[in-house]
């Protein structure tokens, strides 16, 4: 790991912005920006080549997970290195803490996403590139003259997806983030993960079904995929506002694991866990009785984010007006519906998707991550388990990206998870 270095001396020979920037190996992009000759020699002289430092100048290096084409991660992504000038205006430099690797962002740079983030050469890129990421818990490390909410060790999330979280440091708008504002007892895992699961879980469990508080504990939501991030945040907050959770998992290798996966969500409070083989069976029926009270505890809320047959064995759980919210398509099935379910049950078919919901909806989505983050406080709201794919200055452009290739495979441990450790 690179320590900083601070350049304090400034007073060699005069040079251009273009060649400070090569001697620096770094992209010429702040030179290229800036007015030619107006810089005073800040770094022309000995300049540690490949190292990583913020000049008294307050110039800041950064690196990217930068994409110029569409493709597999191992494929497209490399590691962009640029510099960062101070900020100004309401501009604020960041520095990132961590930044989780979620299905949604494998999928944008496979080019399969619906919102794909403008190929730009802002940073210097020789392609017009995207960083990728859309998530993640970022440091103020410096502050424009007109930044009014936000000061130096602040810690703030994006405010909207497609931002470009995958990166050392960032340089954005203070309009352009959420201050979090009380950061004390959380973590870097916990508030890099809060802008994406556990808000769709939230938003999913309260606005698409008129719960009826007057029965708390004696009505369900029924949901595959529920060990992913957004599953386990929906059992939380389901036996939080007393609402049971029938909860769908695959089978892992060996019974044992499948038992120690299911504990682990009967540990965050889940009513009731079961496996896909199970939601497939013939004698599912009974089970979803014997849960239910013969149906007297209706469930009244799926959340699908597999498709396929899982999709439709949930709907058949429902009790009639009942919505099901498909949220993500895991298993690339599409979700096939018996039409009696439509015809006779009066069942409602949603989609959800937080990054639209958030941008129509900014200031209910700080209020949601404010209640997540209460709730984490009060060690009401666990962390998800994740795999730490560790990041330093040194990190090869290659290791990042097989670390995000990875979390392509099923069955995996945790969510893969992005933390720098590099210094200031
Ligand atoms: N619409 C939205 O606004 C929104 C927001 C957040 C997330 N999502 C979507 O929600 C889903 C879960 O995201 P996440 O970040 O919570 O996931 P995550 O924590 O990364 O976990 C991935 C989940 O997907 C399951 N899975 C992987 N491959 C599968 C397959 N072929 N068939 C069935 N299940 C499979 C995994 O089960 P195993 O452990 O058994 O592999 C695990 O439960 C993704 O589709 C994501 O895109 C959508």
């Amino acid at each position: 790991m690179l320590t900083r270095s601070v350049l304090r001396s400034a007073t060699g020979p005069s040079c251009t912005v273009a060649s400070l920037a090569s001697k620096a190996r770094i992209s010429p992009l702040w030179a290229s920006s800036a007015p030619q000759g107006q810089y005073k020699n800040p770094l022309c002289s000995a300049i540690p080549t490949g190292k990583r430092f913020v000049s008294a100048y307050g110039y800041t290096q950064s690196k990217a997970l930068v994409y110029s084409k569409y493709g597999e991660p191992k494929d497209v992504l490399r590691l962009h290195k640029h510099s960062i000038s101070p900020p100004h205006g309401t501009q604020v430099t960041l520095r990132l803490l961590a930044a989780p690797l979620n299905p949604a962002d494998v999928n944008q740079i496979q080019g399969v996403y619906p919102s794909k983030p403008p190929f730009q050469t802002a940073l210097g890129t020789e392609e017009p590139s995207a960083v990728a990421g859309n998530e993640g818990a970022f440091e103020v490390i410096a502050t424009g003259s007109n930044v009014k909410n936000l000061a130096k060790g602040d810690w703030v999330v994006m405010k909207q997806t497609g931002q470009g979280t995958w990166r050392t440091h960032a340089q954005m708008d203070e309009s352009q983030l959420i201050k979090i504002e009380n950061k004390d007892g959380l973590s870097p895992l916990q508030i890099s993960t809060v802008s994406v699961n556990p808000v769709t879980a939230y938003r999913m469990i309260k606005d698409f079904c008129d719960w009826d508080w007057m029965r708390a504990g004696e009505e369900w939501l029924i949901q595959n995929g529920a060990n992913s991030g957004v599953g386990r945040a929906a059992i939380q907050l389901a036996r939080e506002w007393g609402i049971k959770t029938l909860n769908v998992v695959r089978e892992r290798e060996t019974p044992e694991e499948t038992e120690a996966l299911k504990k682990e969500l009967y540990d965050l409070g889940a009513t009731a866990v079961v496996t896909e083989s199970e939601l497939l069976s013939g004698e599912f029926r009974n089970t979803v009785k014997e849960l239910t009270r013969q149906g007297k505890e209706p469930i009244r809320l799926a959340l699908n984010c597999v498709g396929g047959k899982s999709a439709t064995a949930l709907a058949k759980t429902l009790a009639p007006g009942s919505h099901l919210v498909t949220y993500g398509a895991m298993s690339k099935q599409p979700v096939a519906l018996p039409s009696g379910l439509l015809i006779f049950k009066d069942l409602v078919f949603n989609g959800f998707w937080v990054s639209r919901w958030g941008d129509k909806h900014p200031e209910l989505k700080e209020s949601t991550i404010k209640d997540v983050l209460e709730l984490t406080r009060l060690g009401k709201f666990k962390d998800i388990p994740v795999e730490y794919l560790k990041w330093t200055w040194d990190t090869e452009g290659s290791e990042l990206a097989a670390g995000v290739q990875e979390t392509l495979s099923g069955f995996r441990k945790g969510k893969g998870l992005l933390k720098y450790e590099g210094d200031e």
